[in-house]
């Protein structure tokens, strides 16, 4: 069975686009692939954070993740930093990764041009991601576009540390979605849904109230025209409301178009849809984040299942490069 792995930052703001670009397709994933989701704490104290309010992030990601449907039972979910060989590869990884070649990476430097303090760990951020895959000898990567350049990062060390010290990884593949599902931002419709826009409005986020979801996507910024059609070039915020009501109900965007004549009963059912998506999730995700003993219970449970492959990676890559055994 192929093994897929990904990563996800703990933050507590996931919105509809991260659910139905992302969570949603793990969900799929689990059943037909071994699979593996970390939730990177390590990659999380790269940029100034807040140390206070870091674990409960964490256990928020948990919750939602499991909310949407991973099942621990299937896949294994776990904490990056409750697996100490994540940061033990990590130094491998540094010690095969050209200083060159990380200063190229265009999120180190997009990052490092917004932030006043540009830790060593934001420029090594790509070579912790590369042991987070190897250490689970990572067939497939699900990740959106703009980690295109990071797995390749991983693929190059992957290959180079087997040619210096003989086979010892898996080189994996990305698996960046072709027909990504892109949610725009509502009121920006030709922009990404976001958690870093500016505009709280054009982003649904999963915890939502129903009445907040509603008054967002009725204030969904669209056309002037009036008509109802498919065309996501000419009328981009149209076209974004028909792709989250097709992502909804399963009905093609061109299909759905022919039901309506007005903007009004577009916005309404796509709202009701939405709202109908996510109380399910909303209902567990409430009944997981009151009970942290159980979540813990869970994580400790995932690290101790990751922990079984990466330990023996670990041991594969020590012995690798040399290392005496104690
Ligand atoms: P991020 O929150 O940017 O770290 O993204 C986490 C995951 O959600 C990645 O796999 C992204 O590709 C996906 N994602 C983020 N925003 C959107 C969006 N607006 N539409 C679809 N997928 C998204
Ligand atoms: N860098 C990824 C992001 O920002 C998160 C991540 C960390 C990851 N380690 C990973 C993704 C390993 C896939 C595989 O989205």
């Amino acid at each position: 069975m192929t093994r897929v792995f990904s990563g996800i930052q703990p933050s507590g703001d996931l919105h509809l686009g991260n659910y139905l670009g992302a969570l949603r397709r793990f969900v799929d994933d689990q059943h037909e692939h071994d699979s593996v989701f970390c939730i990177v704490d390590l990659h999380a104290l790269t940029l100034p954070h807040d140390a206070a309010a870091l674990p409960g992030k964490t256990l928020e990601a948990a919750a939602m993740y499991l909310a949407a449907g991973l099942d621990p039972e299937v896949c294994t979910l776990f904490v990056q930093s409750q697996v100490h060989e994540h940061a033990e590869l990590a130094w491998l990884m540094e010690c095969n990764a050209a200083y060159g070649e990380l200063s190229r990476m265009t999120q180190f430097k997009d990052k490092s041009a917004r932030g006043e303090f540009v830790s060593a760990g934001l420029f090594t951020y790509p070579a912790l991601m590369a042991a987070d895959i190897l250490l689970y000898d990572t067939d497939r990567v699900p990740v959106g576009d703009d980690q295109r350049q990071h797995l390749e990062f991983a693929r190059d060390v992957a290959e180079r540390f087997n040619s210096r010290f003989g086979p010892t990884f898996v080189v994996p593949e990305a698996a960046i979605p072709t027909v990504a599902a892109r949610v725009m931002d509502l009121q920006n419709p030709t922009n990404k849904m976001s958690k870093s826009v500016s505009s709280p409005q054009g982003t649904v986020l999963m915890l939502d109230a129903p009445k907040d979801i509603e008054k967002k996507i009725k204030r969904a910024v669209t056309d002037t025209d009036n008509e109802v059609r498919f065309d996501i070039e000419a009328k981009p915020g149209v076209s974004n409301l028909l792709g989250v009501l097709s992502a909804a109900t399963g009905e093609p965007p061109e299909k759905l178009a022919e039901r309506y004549d007005q903007y009004g009963p577009l916005k309404a059912d796509t709202a009701a849809a939405v709202i109908e998506l996510l109380r399910p999730v909303q209902e567990r995700y409430a009944e997981l984040i009151a009970d942290e003993a159980e979540l813990r219970r869970i994580l400790a449970a995932g690290a101790d299942k990751a922990q079984a492959i990466a330990s023996v990676t670990m041991a594969r890559a020590r012995s690798a490069v040399g290392l005496l055994p104690r």
